[in-house]
């Protein structure tokens, strides 16, 4: 069932949401030769080269599952991806995400999330979103802890990667919550 839009562009105070394009290959492969990227968002297909990248975008774009955006400040440079792969039935939304590194550390990747929650929850009318972290990923699990996403659960040796067993946090933001949430920072 396809029920939201690929070709959707998302703005929110600094940044600019668009979907990936053929052009932004080489910056994006630049931006994953530091390996603390590939580390952490384990989903990523390597290698990570710009052909690799620029063949993973030709591909993307019919995935009517999964939709990445470009992370992009306001001159249209991408400086990371937004991820989300949607649980039609249930109206779920799993999400993830990546910046370069010389990017990290100015609140962008709350301010791109924020951005996709609020269009998921007011636009798509979903019923929740989730997203999965490894526990030594403060950065990730506390852009989570300021998006008001509540852990749920911890899964113990649920990832493969890299030669290795790894745990994950589980995090998960219901419709209803978001919108307590919400009213409670209008007051
Ligand atoms: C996770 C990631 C996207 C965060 O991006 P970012 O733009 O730096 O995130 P934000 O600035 O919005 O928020 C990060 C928060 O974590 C905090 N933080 C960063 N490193 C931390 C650490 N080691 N321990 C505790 N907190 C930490 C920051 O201070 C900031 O909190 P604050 O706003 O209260 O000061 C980025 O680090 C990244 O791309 N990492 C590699 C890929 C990855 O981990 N993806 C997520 C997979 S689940």
């Amino acid at each position: 069932m396809i029920f939201y839009e690929k070709q959707i562009e998302l703005t929110t105070e600094r940044l600019v949401l668009r979907p990936l394009r053929l052009s932004d290959a080489k910056i994006l492969a630049d931006h994953l030769q530091d390996p603390r990227i590939g580390n952490n968002a384990w989903h990523l297909e390597e290698p990570f080269t710009e052909q690799h990248m620029a063949e993973f975008i030709e591909r993307e774009k019919a995935d009517m599952n999964w939709l990445f955006l470009a992370i992009t400040t306001k001159n249209d440079d991408a400086i990371g991806v937004f991820d989300a792969f949607f649980y039609a039935e249930n109206k779920v939304a799993e999400i993830g995400y990546w910046l370069g590194s010389k990017f990290w550390g100015k609140g962008y990747a709350t301010e791109a999330a924020e951005g996709f929650i609020n269009y998921v929850f007011n636009d798509m009318k979903l019923n929740k979103l989730e997203a999965t972290v490894f526990p030594s990923n403060r950065a990730s699990t506390h852009v989570l802890e300021k998006l008001g996403m509540v852990q749920e659960g911890y899964r113990k040796n649920h990832i493969f990667h890299s030669g290795e067993f790894f745990d994950i946090i589980e995090f998960g933001l219901l419709r209803s919550e978001y919108e307590q949430q919400h009213s409670i920072k209008k007051k």
